[in-house]
């Protein structure tokens, strides 16, 4: 897969399952107490010292969006299928929900408070995250907040053919450890993981949470190989 495929894969993949999608994993989040508790504390992160909106990127439904907006946060959704989109809308007048992708944001530098991507990330191929988290340091203000979870795994769970649909789409797991290293790497500074064991039945790895914060001063990466010589 090369270019922009992922994208156009996810995209189909989504816009096809949306509604099932959702239907199926709905209330996802009554029975996840660990998950709450880092939503609760990303949101307080946050709300101390919002500098901006947060965006919820890979929103789906909306789900989690209309949840941090409970927890009293000024936020909105994005989301690269239309459907999901559309759904999230319906669900929610009263919250702004936009189209778009987590590779190119169509945000100003510094403009966001905080950011999450609740098991988004986990579509886009590894060697695009750095990308990625580049896209997510830039439309951060200096103290911003970032939240990203994910399934957690050396490889990648194939979804094929889910509730009867043609489609497929790959579950990319992801070792916390890469992610922090990737998140240092793009100027961010990790201030919280959590590990939690997969839910019986319903689960098949652990899932992780990863809290980081662009500094209020951006410090450089670390140098590139040749400037180390
Ligand atoms: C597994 S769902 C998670 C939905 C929601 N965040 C949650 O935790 O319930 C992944 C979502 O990420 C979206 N997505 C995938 N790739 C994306 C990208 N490059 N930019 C923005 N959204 C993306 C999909 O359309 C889908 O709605």
């Amino acid at each position: 897969m090369t270019g922009s495929d992922f994208l156009d894969t996810a995209r189909v993949f989504y816009d096809t399952v949306a509604r099932d999608y959702t239907e199926h994993f709905g209330d996802w989040l009554v029975s996840r107490p660990f998950d709450r508790a880092m939503l609760a504390g990303f949101a307080e992160l946050v709300g101390a010292g919002a500098a901006g909106p947060v965006a919820d990127v890979g929103c789906g439904d909306g789900r989690l969006t209309a949840y941090l907006d409970g927890l009293g946060l000024s936020v909105f959704g994005l989301d690269l299928s239309s459907a999901m989109v559309a759904l999230a809308r319906n669900s929610y007048p009263h919250l702004r929900f936009d189209e778009g992708s987590m590779t190119a944001l169509d945000l100003a530098d510094g403009s966001l408070g905080g950011l999450l991507a609740s098991y988004s990330i986990i579509h886009v191929p590894r060697e695009r995250l750095p990308g990625v988290f580049a896209e997510f340091h830039r439309v951060l203000a200096p103290g911003g907040h970032l939240m990203l979870s994910f399934q957690v795994g050396d490889t990648s769970l194939r979804v094929d053919r889910p509730f009867g649909h043609e489609v497929a789409l790959d579950f990319r797991r992801q070792r916390p450890e890469w992610i922090v290293e990737a998140l240092d790497r793009a100027g961010f500074v990790v201030r919280a993981r959590l590990l939690r064991e997969p839910d019986e039945g319903v689960e098949q790895v652990p899932q992780a949470y990863v809290v980081a914060r662009k500094p209020a001063v951006s410090v450089p990466g670390p140098p590139s190989p040749a400037e180390r010589r």
